[in-house]
C-alpha cells in the first residue's frame, strides 16, 4: 500500500483550490502541506488560513510539514485549520516529546522530520509517539531540488526500526520521503523502504495549462512505477 502526496509548494498559488481538486482527482492519495517562516527555513510560504480554505475541497489527509522555528503555537491553529497530520523537525522543538503529544491530543497525527544530515537518534524515546516519519531527501526550503542519494540508505535504516517495532508494539508508523522524487526514482525509493511519497514539481509541473485532467498522467505514472517496484 503506497501513497503519493503532491506539495502544494509547486501549484499554481492563483488557482489552488482548482490544483487540490484536479489532482485528487487524478489519483492523489494526500495533500502535501509546505509551511516554511523564512527563520527556521530561507523561504515563506503558507499557514493555517490557507490549509482553512483548502480544507472543504477534499476529504483527503492534509499532510501539513512545518518547517517553522518555534513549532507549538502553531500545532493548535493547524488542528483547527482541519489538517490531519503534523509533521515537525526536531531541531526546531525545544521540547520534542511535547510538541508530539500536543498534536495528538489535538486528534492529528504526528510526525518526525529528518533533514539530510540530521541523525535518527532523536527516534529513540518517543517511537509511542508516532505516526509517520519523514525524511528530507533535499535540504528543506525550496521545491525542484535534486533527490540526495545517501537518503536510500537512511531510509533501509529507519524501514529496520520501524519494522522492529511493528512487531513489538503492532503499530504502523508510515515512512515518508520529501524531495527531488520522480518518475525515474520513485521504484528505488519505495525499495529502499518508503510507503508514502511527496512529489511537488514533478507533479504540479506536468501537463498544460487549462487541462482539468493534467495530472492524470504523471499520477498513473508515478503508481505504475510503485507498482514495478513491488514485481
Ligand atoms: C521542500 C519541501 C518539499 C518540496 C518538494 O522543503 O518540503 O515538500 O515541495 O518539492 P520537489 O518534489 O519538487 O522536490
Ligand atoms: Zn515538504
Amino acid at each position: 500500500m503506497y501513497r503519493l502526496a503532491p506539495s502544494l509548494l509547486s501549484a499554481n498559488f492563483a488557482r489552488l483550490g482548482e490544483e487540490v481538486e484536479y489532482v485528487i482527482a487524478a489519483g492523489a492519495d494526500w495533500i502535501h502541506f509546505d509551511v516554511m517562516d523564512n527563520h527556521y527555513v530561507p523561504n515563506l510560504t503558507i499557514g493555517p488560513l490557507v490549509c482553512e480554505a483548502i480544507r472543504p475541497l477534499t476529504k483527503a489527509p492534509i499532510d501539513v510539514h512545518l518547517m517553522v522555528k518555534p513549532v507549538d503555537r502553531l500545532i493548535g491553529d493547524f488542528i483547527a485549520a482541519g489538517a490531519d497530520i503534523i509533521s515537525f523537525h526536531p531541531e526546531a522543538s525545544e521540547h520534542i516529546d511535547r510538541s508530539l503529544a500536543l498534536i495528538r491530543d489535538g486528534g492529528a497525527q504526528a510526525g518526525l522530520v529528518f533533514n539530510p544530515a540530521t541523525p535518527l537518534h532523536h527516534l529513540d524515546h518517543v517511537m509511542d509517539r508516532l505516526d509517520l516519519v519523514l525524511l528530507m531527501s533535499v535540504n528543506p526550503g525550496f521545491g525542484g531540488q535534486a533527490f540526495i542519494p545517501a537518503t536510500l540508505a537512511k531510509l533501509a535504516a529507519v524501514r529496520a526500526r520501524l519494522d522492529a517495532h511493528e512487531k513489538e508494539s503492532g503499530r504502523e508508523i508510515l515512512l515518508e520521503v520529501d524531495g527531488g522524487v520522480k518518475a525515474d526514482n520513485i521504484a528505488a525509493i519505495a525499495r529502499a523502504g518508503a510507503d508514502t511519497f511527496v512529489a511537488g514539481s514533478a507533479v504540479f509541473g506536468a501537463g498544460n495549462a487549462g487541462d482539468p485532467h493534467r495530472y492524470d498522467t504523471i499520477i498513473a505514472r508515478l503508481r505504475a512505477e510503485l507498482a514495478a517496484a513491488d514485481a
